[in-house]
């Protein structure tokens, strides 16, 4: 099985004359991380932002910026660059650059390979709010989607020149989530995923719970990934420290039972259900009202157990395909699979329990009526997209 991002794409990142240059930087590492070719060029005003040197470390390759550069065989690098590239992102996007794009100028290298291109073209704007409402940046922004190329941003928020409002480019973390998508085959086009994630809290009193170590990696990994894929995506969370996912609906929860009611809530016309979260079995019976005090030697909490929402949903009339995560210490498989049978999931997903919770990265075994499948150990990101390549096969 190969994750979609393995195909080694190749992008040619534009780098044009703004103060955002810098975030650039970061976005090259990312790329270059996620196995993505890059090739900066850039154009002259830029260097005075930043410098082709720290481009070329970054993304390991010489940086073009004159239509005259050495280094391209056959001596047309205009050509020769959009001809390797699956896309071109020009980030940041100036308003003088988008107005030359708009004209179909080509005065240097990077207009002049925009001019030349046989792939897509993302723009990422960066400017002033003043520069980014005037009519004239407007109106060419409007253009630049019946050119169809796509625009990513801007942001809002505080600007180098002091300045607060819409204009600023988006984080290099946003920008490489939307590089990404853009390269994510779509196979779950038209389908809907409904996952759970992360721990639940169930209180004891206003200020204490009882809830366990998930940090919700797992589950974050895999709505983003199906995002990317083109699915329709609602992700039901109990508490975690992770940024909610791009292009995904959002559910906040913290007990098991309101975790319960936001998926039966949203479990109508679902085609996938992944249970991912690691939900509490048991919740205190009472919750007090006020803060208890440590007045008594001992102190007994009465729990009752909580609903098995994934075995609920396997239950329904019309069950969406539901898939099971299954963290073990022993046994890791046996287990899995008895899980499996007994909540009547079509697939399961074993684990070590050590060897998953916390961890950036996972060794898991995808149990289905077909068999083992065990997975080599990777990174959260790659288990999600082998997991969502499995259940597209299986569907
Ligand atoms: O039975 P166990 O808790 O080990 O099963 C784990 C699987 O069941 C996970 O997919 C988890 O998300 C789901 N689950 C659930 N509701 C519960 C307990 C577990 O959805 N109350």
């Amino acid at each position: 099985m190969l994750a979609p991002m393995q195909k080694n794409k190749s992008l040619v990142l534009g780098i044009t004359a703004g103060i955002a240059a810098y975030k650039a930087a970061e976005l090259v590492r990312l790329l270059i991380k996620a196995n993505i070719d890059v090739q900066v060029v850039m154009t002259e005003s830029a260097t005075q932002f930043i410098t082709p040197t720290t481009m070329q470390a970054l993304s390991g390759k010489p940086v073009f910026v004159g239509m005259w550069d050495e280094g391209v065989d056959n001596g047309m690098p205009h050509i020769e660059l959009s001809r390797n590239a699956d896309a071109i992102l020009i980030a940041p996007a100036t308003a003088e650059f988008v107005a030359k794009l708009l004209h179909g100028r080509a005065d240097d290298l990077l207009s002049t390979l925009c001019l030349a291109r046989d792939c897509p073209l993302l723009v990422a704007p960066a400017m002033n709010k003043q520069m980014w409402e005037n009519p004239a940046t407007q109106r060419n922004f409007k253009q630049l989607a019946a050119d169809n190329i796509a625009v990513l941003g801007p942001g809002s928020g505080e600007q180098a020149c002091g300045e607060t409002g819409d204009g600023r480019m988006l984080e290099a973390t946003e920008l490489f989530a939307h590089i990404e998508a853009h390269f994510t085959p779509k196979i779950l086009a038209d389908k809907q995923l409904l996952i759970t994630a992360g721990a639940t809290l169930e209180m004891i009193d206003p200020v204490r719970g009882i809830t366990n170590l998930s940090s919700g990696k797992m589950g974050y990994a895999i709505a983003q990934a199906a995002a990317n894929m083109g699915a329709k995506v609602t992700l039901v969370s109990g508490p975690t420290h992770l940024p909610p996912p791009h292009n995904v609906a959002f559910i906040s929860v913290n007990s098991a039972a309101s975790m319960y009611e936001a998926v039966m809530q949203n479990i109508q016309n679902q085609d996938v259900f992944i249970g991912v979260a690691a939900v509490a079995d048991y919740a205190p019976t009472e919750v007090a009202q006020h803060k208890i005090k440590k007045t008594a030697d001992t102190l007994t909490l009465t729990l009752h157990r909580n609903k098995d929402i994934l075995a609920e949903v396997a239950h329904l009339p019309n069950p969406p395909f539901c898939v099971g995560f299954a963290a073990e210490s022993e046994h890791v498989v046996e287990y899995a699979e008895k899980k499996r049978i007994t909540k009547k999931l079509a697939l399961i997903v074993a684990n070590e329990v050590t060897s998953a919770m916390g961890h950036d990265d996972n060794q898991v075994t995808l149990i289905d009526d077909n068999g083992n499948h065990p997975l080599v150990r990777a990174p959260k990101s790659t288990i999600a997209t082998q997991l969502l390549e499995h259940i597209t096969h299986l569907l």
